[in-house]
C-alpha cells in the first residue's frame, strides 16, 4: 500500500477548528520544547501570546510559570472566546487578559519582555510570522524582549514517494481552503507519512528566520539557492524547524515528535546535482508570503497564498 497521502496546507488561512486546537494540545515535543522555554523566560515577566488558540496554551503555561501579566491575543473570535473561558476556568483571571482580534490591531498598557507565539507554518514563514512579530517588536515588545520561538527555519530536500494521491477524506478540507483563498487554484500540499524515511539528497537550508530584537528577519522579497545531490527522486519537500529557545534541540517536522507542522510537498522529477531555488515574496495581503521553486533557474512552482496574487502574476509584482 502506497505509505504517503497528500492534503492541503491550512494554517495560512483562518481555518483553525476544534480538531486542529486538539492536535496542538497534545503534550509533545513542541509542547515540552515551549513550556520548557516560558518556565525559564516568564517568571516576574510581562508576557505576551501571540495567537493564543482556544486553549490559551502558552498563556495559562506563562502564568503557571509566575509571569507577573499575560496579554494573550487571539485573532479568531470563537477562538478567543474558548481562551476566555480556558482563562477563566483556569483561576488565573487576574493574571490573563485575552484580547480578541488581529495582534496588529492592539495596544498594551505597558511593553512585554517575552513575546511567545507559534504562527509558524508547514514553511516557516507561511502563517505571516516575519510581519506579524516585525509588528509587535516595534510596539509592543520591550527592546530585551524574549523571543519563543528563537528561530524558524525552513529544510529543502529531494524525496521519492511514488505518486501519493490526495487523501479522500481531506476533501471538506480542500473546499474550506479554496474558498478561503478567493476560488480554484493549486493549494500547497502537505506529505502525510514517514517523510523522513523518502529523503534522497541531504537537506539544505532555505529560510532562516531569528525572531531575536537584534536581528529582526526583512519583510523583503529573499531568494536562496541551493545544491541537492540525489540519485532518483520524485520532488521536493519543504518543512519546518524551530528552535523554541535560543539553546537546546529543534523541534523537526519530519521527526515525528510533533503533529503541529507537516512537510509540503512539491512533485517534480529530479536526479543527480541539481540546483533549487526558492524565493519568498509578501503577498498581497501584506502578511501571508508567496513562493516560488525553481531547479537549475526553471519556475516548477508557483505557490501564492490568494487566487488573486497568481492572476497577476507572482513573478511582476513588487510588495514591499
Ligand atoms: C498554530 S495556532 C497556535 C495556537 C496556540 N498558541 C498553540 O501554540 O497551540 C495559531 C493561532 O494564531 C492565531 N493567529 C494567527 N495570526 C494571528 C494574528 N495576526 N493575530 C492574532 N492571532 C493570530 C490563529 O487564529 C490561531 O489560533
Amino acid at each position: 500500500m502506497q505509505p504517503f497521502v497528500l492534503f492541503p496546507s491550512m494554517g495560512e488561512y483562518p481555518l483553525y477548528d476544534d480538531a486542529v486546537y486538539d492536535g496542538l494540545s497534545a503534550e509533545d515535543s513542541r509542547w515540552r520544547a515551549y513550556a520548557e522555554a516560558l518556565r525559564v523566560a516568564a517568571p516576574g515577566r510581562v508576557v505576551l501570546d501571540v495567537g493564543t488558540g482556544r486553549d490559551a496554551l502558552w498563556a495559562l503555561v506563562a502564568a503557571r510559570a509566575g509571569a507577573r501579566h499575560v496579554y494573550a491575543i487571539e485573532a479568531s473570535p470563537a477562538a478567543a472566546a474558548a481562551a476566555r473561558r480556558a482563562v477563566a476556568s483556569s483561576g488565573f483571571g487576574g493574571q490573563v487578559t485575552v484580547l480578541e482580534g488581529l495582534a496588529s490591531d492592539q495596544v498594551l498598557p505597558v511593553r512585554a519582555d517575552v513575546c511567545v507565539s507559534e504562527i509558524l507554518g508547514t514553511i516557516a514563514s507561511s502563517e505571516g510570522a516575519i510581519p506579524i512579530l516585525n509588528d509587535c517588536r516595534a510596539r509592543l515588545c520591550t527592546p530585551e524582549c524574549v523571543w519563543i520561538p528563537f528561530r524558524a527555519r525552513t529544510m529543502i530536500a529531494s524525496v521519492d514517494v511514488g505518486t501519493p494521491a490526495l487523501d479522500p477524506s481531506c476533501e471538506p478540507l480542500m473546499n474550506r481552503v479554496l474558498a478561503a483563498a478567493g476560488g480554484a487554484f493549486g493549494p500547497r500540499l502537505c506529505l502525510g507519512g514517514p517523510a523522513w524515511s523518502a529523503l534522497v539528497s541531504a537537506p539544505a537550508v532555505v529560510e532562516s528566520d531569528v525572531f531575536d530584537s537584534r536581528r529582526p528577519p526583512p519583510l523583503s522579497e529573499m531568494s536562496v539557492e541551493v545544491e541537492l545531490v540525489s540519485g532518483k527522486a520524485t520532488g521536493l519537500l519543504l518543512w519546518t524547524r524551530v528552535a523554541v529557545a535560543s539553546s537546546g534541540r529543534e523541534v523537526d517536522t519530519l521527526d515525528g515528535g510533533t503533529r503541529a507542522w507537516a512537510p509540503v510537498y512539491v512533485p517534480v522529477p529530479l536526479a543527480g546535482r541539481v540546483r533549487a531555488g526558492f524565493t519568498r515574496r509578501t503577498g498581497d495581503d501584506g502578511v501571508h508570503p508567496d513562493y516560488t521553486l525553481a531547479v537549475d533557474g526553471v519556475p516548477v512552482w508557483r505557490s501564492p497564498h490568494h487566487v488573486l496574487s497568481q492572476e497577476k502574476g507572482v513573478t511582476g509584482r513588487s510588495s514591499n
